[in-house]
């Protein structure tokens, strides 16, 4: 297959762990015999420094072309002056909005041997597979902002159909998984909470083979730490999705190990499944370690993979890179966020052994089943 890839490496840790990522996408071209070919444009803090603006109209016109984005992380410190009268976040904000990327999938597990690592205990953790359902594109992220000497106020606003389409994304997932749906809101006091767990109510109808549960942001703050393996597929709205997602993180032992593939309605290719995407790990630029070589990859190599299933529809290909980081991840080399000395070179390389491993283990193995067939 031929795919063209537009790569975002935008600040700090951004640039490093994206390097990683798209080194082992061109060896799963190698591998399986595919045409990737990655374009890379500016975007963020970056951009500013070269343009003046935080999404170039070249980058944004290039992504709108590819058939997949991966992005690094903006932002940083020399960018964060409250007074600031463009900022790097202000890039990514409108390049979601732009490819109407609205459902941001972020998949939690934890890997056993990572389990000590995780504030919590082992035992909790048993069993731990959720899959976040983030509403990307609405809320108090895009409603109007003002601001005056003495007061600020940023609008909070949903629309049913806004609702609507996420929610029905996040059903479609609970049926591919384990059929149970936690709709996160804080019904008990906004008005836009009460739209979403109205629109909830009715859309469950369609879906009478899910379970549906609603809970409150701040029990559900909680009830992740105390009881994570109790839930399935949680949907929730863009700023709570944010929050929840990073404490989730620290269940699977760190920030930089979880990815995400924000998906909209444009479909792709010959198949109706396969949309334009924008894949991106859910970390930032890591001001404090950028630049120093020792950021974890795993989160945008695990992008990566998530890039090949939903925008390629290359499976075997994201399967392969998901064991390749399974394996460096029980084996090591690890990072110095999961407890170990490597750098991020060190453990892309790990990757790189695991999945060519991996291809030839396979490889053998369906050799084998034609030759005794
Ligand atoms: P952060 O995610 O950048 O860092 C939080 C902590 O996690 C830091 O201690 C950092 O070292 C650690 N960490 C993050 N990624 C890591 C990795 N791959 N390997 C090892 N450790 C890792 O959050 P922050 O410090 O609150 O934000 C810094 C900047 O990043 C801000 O400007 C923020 O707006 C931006 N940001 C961007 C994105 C994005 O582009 N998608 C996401 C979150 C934050
Ligand atoms: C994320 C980040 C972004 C968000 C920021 C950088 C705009 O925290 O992707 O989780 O809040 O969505
Ligand atoms: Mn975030």
């Amino acid at each position: 297959m031929k795919a063209h890839i537009v790569t975002l490496p935008g600040d700090g840790v951004g640039t490093e762990v994206t390097a990683a990522a798209v080194a082992v996408l061109e060896a799963v071209a190698e591998h399986y015999g595919h045409q990737f070919d990655c374009e890379e444009h500016a975007i963020g803090g970056c951009a500013i420094d070269a343009c003046g603006e935080p999404l170039p109209g070249a980058s944004l016109a290039a992504c709108r072309k590819a058939d997949a984005v991966l992005l690094g992380a903006v932002g940083g410190p020399k960018w964060s002056d409250p007074n600031a009268p463009v900022r790097p976040e202000q890039g990514l904000l409108a390049l979601r909005a732009a490819l109407g990327v609205y459902a941001n999938l972020r998949p939690l597990r934890v890997h056993p041997a990572l389990a000590a690592l995780s504030p919590l205990k082992s035992e909790r953790l048993k069993g731990v597979d959720v899959l976040f359902v983030r509403e990307l594109t609405g809320g108090a992220y895009f409603g109007a902002k003002t601001r005056t000497a003495d007061a600020a106020t940023d609008e909070c606003k949903y629309t049913v159909a806004e609702i609507e389409r996420v929610v029905r994304r996040a059903f479609e997932l609970a049926r591919g998984r384990r059929r149970q749906l936690t709709s996160v809101d804080k019904a008990n006091v906004l008005e836009t909470s009460r739209l979403w767990r109205n629109t909830v109510q009715r859309l469950a109808a369609d879906y009478p083979d899910v379970k549906v549960e609603h809970q409150l942001v701040d029990s559900m703050a909680m009830l992740l730490l105390t009881h994570p393996a109790r839930y399935d597929v949680v949907v929730t709205e863009n700023l709570f999705g944010d929050i929840l997602t990073d404490e989730a993180a620290a269940l699977a032992g760190s920030l930089g190990l979880l990815p995400s593939a924000s998906l909209g309605d444009g479909h792709r290719g010959p198949s109706a499944k396969l949309r334009t995407g924008l894949y991106e790990p859910i970390h930032g630029s890591a001001p404090d370690i950028a630049g120093q070589g020792v950021a974890n990859p795993v989160g945008a190599i695990l992008s990566a993979a998530l890039l090949l299933r939903h925008s390629l529809g290359l499976e075997a290909e994201a399967l392969a890179i998901e064991a390749a980081v399974a394996r460096v991840l029980e084996y090591g080399p690890r990072s110095r966020d999961i407890g170990g000395q490597a750098g991020t070179d060190a453990v892309r390389d790990a990757v790189l052994v695991a999945l060519a491993d991996h291809v030839n283990t396979s490889r053998a193995f369906f050799s084998g089943v034609r030759a005794c067939g």
